[in-house]
């Protein structure tokens, strides 16, 4: 068993009961990749919801049919979504519908199967992507090299607000992440027990990039 999460303020896991029980839909093998990769788009934009919870309001005057009344509107949040790719594509469609005026960016990197060391391939990222709030989304957190060899990226182009959406989390990963970088907060919407010998989560999904695109 690993160990417990340390910092437990910058770990927000969503514990709504559709959540929950769209995670056990989508863990189970015999779910296909059409319903795989719906489940995810729509785990995504839940977490989004959560992620985005403490943005800044401004107020505003509306007119309705029936009288002038004061209202809120978000306070020009600027935000890029980054996916890691090849998964975290799985994820931009649900977060672009609650915020459909985000900037995205990518970052590709995979796991190598025997060391479990992140590749880089690609990075392309908003040209002002210093003076946005970065939503980075990968369904897996295992070990958490993907995780923090792309925290370093975003880090080193300026970032400052960065939030970390995944699906899946295993301690291991949390905790990497955590120590990694001392700002970012992380949401999941699932701490699983731990990885097993060859790096997956326990009891997990499987490979997310997999299911998502159907290539087994
Ligand atoms: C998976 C997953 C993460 C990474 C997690 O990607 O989507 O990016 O592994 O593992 P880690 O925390 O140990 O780094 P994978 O390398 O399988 O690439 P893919 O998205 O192209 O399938
Ligand atoms: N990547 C995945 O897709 N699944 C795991 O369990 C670990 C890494």
């Amino acid at each position: 068993m690993s160990e417990p999460i340390v910092d437990t303020d910058r770990v927000h896991v969503l514990d709504h009961p559709l959540v929950q029980h769209k995670m056990a839909i989508l863990r189970r093998t015999e779910t296909g990749t059409k319903q795989f990769r719906e489940l995810i788009r729509e785990l995504a934009l839940f977490e989004g919801y959560e992620a985005t919870r403490d943005f800044p309001l401004e107020d505003i005057e509306v007119t309705t049919p029936l009288e002038t009344t004061s209202a809120k509107q978000i306070a020009g949040k600027k935000v890029a979504i980054v996916p890691i790719l090849r998964a975290g594509l799985g994820m931009v469609d649900g977060l672009l519908e609650l915020l459909p005026s985000a900037r995205v960016g990518h970052i590709g990197m995979f796991r190598d199967p025997k060391t479990k060391e992140p590749q880089p391939y690609y990075c392309k990222l908003p040209g002002d992507i210093e003076s946005r709030t970065v939503l980075l989304v990968d369904p897996m957190l295992a070990t958490g090299g993907s995780a923090n060899a792309a925290l370093d990226y975003l880090r080193k182009a300026g970032v400052k607000d960065i939030r970390f959406l995944v699906i899946d989390a295993a301690p291991e990963g949390v905790n990497a992440v955590l120590d990694h970088d001392s700002d970012v907060r992380i949401y999941a919407t699932s701490l699983d027990r731990q990885l097993n010998e060859n790096a997956y989560i326990l009891p997990g999904l499987g490979d997310a990039g997999d299911r998502i695109f159907g290539t087994f």
